[in-house]
């Protein structure tokens, strides 16, 4: 099969198009490289620059190198951005879902896979979040990835196409150096930041109810998302008409205070965190029930957080050489 990739040339796109064409599929990128690098998408692979909402170049893309799958990830991901722009990411996110699947639909191409987030849940108030828990968003993000989810499904069941809506958890690592986040918006690059300019680590809050009161997430690492697309495109293909919403979590949650203990344990900083008051809108706890996929579709992770950490550090060391500790 050939996969576009929407969203190819960033951080989490990146180790799609990788474990797809290690796995023997055939992959183009598409991406306006708003936050994408070029020099992610990997020799061999071509590369369509433009946007999700230009329907015309789309058109052209799906017909022109025969596609027969589409993994949609170009979308904006910023919870506090989506807060102060809602009309920019109802734009970017569901009428740029919209676009495509209309393209995708007129090509008749036989399979959708679109990247979800935990983030459609909101605030679960239960130990393990299953497919089932109720989808509250409680940022206009959450919202644009639920409304996509609707999308999605209603349009493979009225066109007969495959989908699958893969709602991933908190992610962290990298598959090698040059693939690694460049962003500064999540826990471990963020703590990275801090260390390396002598910075105390940040705890956004240690009095939630939680064992050690901070916050609980099921971090995830890159490669193994990745790996769950491979087998969720492949289970599509065997599967026309099918409609899978499936979470891609490990089913274990860590602590903000374990995960700074264990980037000092990889990194050698070891600098004591500093707790600062909560951060407006965080859940207490968001772990993931992984069973799911593990029972449907057999796939599930392989990778701990050192292992996600370890890498994520060789990737920010790779970029900034001198915070390397002898
Ligand atoms: C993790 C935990 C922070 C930095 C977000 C989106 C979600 C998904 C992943 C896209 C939280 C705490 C963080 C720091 C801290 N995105 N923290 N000190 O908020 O769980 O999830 O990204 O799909 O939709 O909401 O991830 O990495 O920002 O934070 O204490 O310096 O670390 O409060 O509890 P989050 P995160």
């Amino acid at each position: 099969m050939t996969w576009l990739i929407t969203g190819g040339a960033g951080y989490i796109g990146a180790h799609v198009v990788r474990a797809l064409t290690e796995a023997g599929e055939r992959a183009v990128v598409y991406d306006d490289l708003s936050t994408g690098l070029a020099a992610r998408v990997p020799a061999g692979v071509e590369l369509v620059r433009g946007s999700v909402l230009d329907a015309e170049l789309l058109a052209r893309t799906l017909a022109g190198y025969g596609i027969t799958g589409v993994v949609h990830l170009a979308a904006k991901k910023r919870v506090g951005e989506s807060v102060e722009r809602p009309l920019h990411y109802y734009r970017e996110n569901v009428e740029g879902l919209r676009v495509l699947l209309e393209a995708v639909v007129s090509a008749e191409v036989p399979s959708f896979v679109f990247s979800s987030s935990a983030a459609v849940y909101g605030m679960p108030d239960v130990d393990l979040v299953t497919e089932e828990t109720p989808c509250q968003p409680v940022s206009p993000y959450g919202e644009t990835k639920l409304a996509g989810e609707w999308l999605v499904r209603a349009t493979g069941r009225a066109a007969g196409l495959a989908t699958a809506s893969l709602r991933y958890f908190n992610v962290a690592g990298a598959a090698a150096p040059d693939l690694a986040d460049t962003g500064v918006s999540n826990l471990v690059p963020m703590v990275f930041e801090r260390l390396t300019r002598g910075a105390a680590p940040r705890i956004f809050g240690d009095d939630y109810p939680t064992p050690d009161g901070t916050c609980v997430r099921d971090y995830i690492h890159v490669a193994d998302l990745a790996d769950a697309h491979v087998t969720v495109a492949r289970a599509l293909r065997s599967s026309p008409g099918t409609a899978l919403t499936l979470n891609i979590g490990r089913g274990e949650g860590v602590s903000v205070r374990e995960m700074i203990d264990h980037v000092n344990a990889v990194t050698g900083y070891d600098r004591a965190p500093t707790v600062t008051p909560r951060r407006p809108g965080d859940p207490a706890r968001v772990v993931a029930s992984a069973t799911r996929i593990a029972t449907e579709l057999g796939w599930r992770a392989r990778y701990d957080v050192p292992d996600m950490i370890t890498s994520a550090w060789e990737g920010w060391i790779g970029r900034h050489p001198q915070a390397a500790r002898s």
